[in-house]
């Protein structure tokens, strides 16, 4: 099927408002937010329907063309990006938007997979819910990309991440037929639990076209804080005596390097450090509750207090208004976009469990400072998850080409400690194709053999977002 036939059969499913072709309207479908990954595709399309998007993947499993979901396209391993073949269809899902259902006596909500995270969580509020995925990017990533990389965020301490907050997918498998499992069942023990294998597949098993999902009680409290440590392995211990404290009140708890402040520091407008004097390492702790006026401020200042006098704490605020807990957010959410405004950056998302924290990062730093001297390590992420961003900009002055040189060098170094500590190399961003080659070398074969035994039996043509996680 030429180019002119393709756009003329898939304009007879979704209509000419679900075609995009010229090449100014395809360019921001084809790389990601960074323009670390670019492609080129035959057209995108865009269905409104779970009928369109099964008539479209039906006609391409026919013509054996291969299809590039999308959502928001905020993925950080570039998953949502065609080769640069120009022959695969991307598959936006963004016209797929609307809430379907929600069901306060189950609490659940039933929604399409081109709802924004952000509209989901307001849907969620107007019934006084809470959808507790949270993230950098919930402005614009969509719930389908949210569960096709099972994203994480700043609330998986208490919540979980989207494999804890789903219970039901509708999904288009990669010969168009249609799997209805869109059941809000709590249990639900009648065999494998299918819907784990599209939830982080990365679009390479089919396409999630909508989820019923879990809703939690409003959150009627909260407190937050922003505190100074002298170490990483004091923000391990202190995070031990705040849920020792508060127990699941404990959501968020980020750890933040005094590199990745600075970052932040010079290149996001309103930003301003809460003390006067700079300090190795940060933590932003934040706390909830279902209770109006509940007693979180105590709680915090007691596990402050402690943590001062085990030394474990150099100094702390507790935001005293609404407009301070949006700035220390602001800081910590600021990091990514800041890094872009010093040169390259290598992004590593890597686990550990909690208690290596300390190890991993003693471990790497000396040795990536020992063979690359200059190099700034931004580190921060959601420690109390175990998950490091640990992000490496170029030194000062050196050229970008020399740096980008040394990518694969310092990769090894950051994920050899990793596997060391039986930790992964991808802890919520996936592999789409920025890890693929990783997963290859660092995971166990017998783990990456059951994997493709799965992909062959979805997708035996091979269609369904090749080239990504495997
Ligand atoms: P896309 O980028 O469009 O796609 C991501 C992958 O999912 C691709 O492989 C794509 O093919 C596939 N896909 C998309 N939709 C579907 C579908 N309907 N069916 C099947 N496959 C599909 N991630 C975290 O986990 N935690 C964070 O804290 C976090 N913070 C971020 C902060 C910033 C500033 C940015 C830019 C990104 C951050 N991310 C984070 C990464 C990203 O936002 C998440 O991975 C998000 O879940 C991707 O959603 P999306 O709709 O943009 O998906
Ligand atoms: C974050 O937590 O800010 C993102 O997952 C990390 C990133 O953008 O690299
Ligand atoms: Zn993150």
């Amino acid at each position: 099927m030429n180019a002119h036939t393709l756009r003329h059969a898939l304009e007879a499913i979704v209509g000419p408002a679900g075609i995009v072709c010229d090449p100014e309207r395809m360019a921001s479908y084809l790389s990601d937010w960074r323009n670390a990954y670019r492609g080129k595709a035959a057209l995108v399309v865009r269905p409104a329907t779970t009928g369109e998007v099964a008539a479209v993947v039906r006609l391409c499993h026919e013509q054996r063309i291969a299809v590039v979901p999308q959502g928001g396209n905020t993925g950080l391993c570039g998953g949502s990006i065609p080769d640069d073949s120009g022959t695969q269809v991307v598959l936006s899902l963004t016209r797929m938007n609307r809430i379907r259902e929600i069901d306060t006596a189950n609490e659940t909500i039933t929604v399409e997979a081109g709802v924004v995270l952000q509209a989901l969580q307001k849907a969620a509020a107007g019934t006084g819910r809470l959808f507790p995925l949270s993230l950098g990017a919930e402005g614009s990533c969509t719930v389908g990309g949210n569960l096709a990389t099972n994203a994480g965020g700043t609330a998986v301490l208490r919540y979980g991440n989207m494999r804890d907050l789903t219970l039901g997918l509708e999904v288009v498998l990669p010969d168009g037929r249609i799997w209805n499992g869109l059941r809000g069942l709590r249990k639900d023990n009648t065999g494998y639990d299918l819907k784990q294998l599209f939830i982080g597949s990365e679009g390479t098993l089919g396409i999630i076209t909508a989820a019923v999902l879990k809703l939690y009680p409003a959150v009627r409290s909260t407190t937050t804080a922003w505190v100074a440590l002298p170490s990483a392995q004091a923000a391990v211990e202190l995070i031990g005596i705040i849920r020792g404290l508060c127990g699941d009140r404990l959501t968020g708890f980020e750890l933040m390097s005094r590199q990745s402040v600075e970052f932040v520091l010079s290149h996001v407008a309103g930003c301003s450090d809460p003390f006067a004097e700079p300090h190795p390492w940060y933590v932003l702790i934040e706390l909830n509750d279902t209770q109006p006026d509940a007693p979180l401020n105590q709680v915090l200042e007691v596990g402050i207090a402690e943590a001062l006098e085990r030394e474990l704490v150099i100094d702390a605020v507790l935001a005293q208004s609404e407009a301070q807990v949006s700035a220390l957010w602001a800081m910590r959410e600021g990091i990514s976009e800041a890094q872009n405004h010093e040169g390259p950056s290598l992004k590593h998302d890597i686990s550990v469990p909690v208690s290596s924290i300390p190890a991993f990062i003693e471990a790497v730093n000396q040795r990536l400072l020992e063979q690359f001297p200059g190099v700034r390590i931004v580190a921060y992420g959601h420690v109390g998850d175990g998950n490091l961003h640990y992000n490496v900009s170029k030194p000062i002055g050196s050229e970008d080409a020399a740096f980008k040189a040394r990518q694969e060098a310092i990769m090894r170094v950051i994920y050899d400690v990793t596997m060391d500590l039986h930790g992964s190399i991808s802890a919520e961003h996936g592999l789409g194709q920025a890890k693929r080659a990783a997963a290859k070398h660092y995971k166990d074969p017998l783990e990456l053999e059951l994997m493709r035994v799965l992909k062959e039996t979805f997708d035996p043509k091979g269609l369904m977002n090749p080239g990504k996680v495997l």
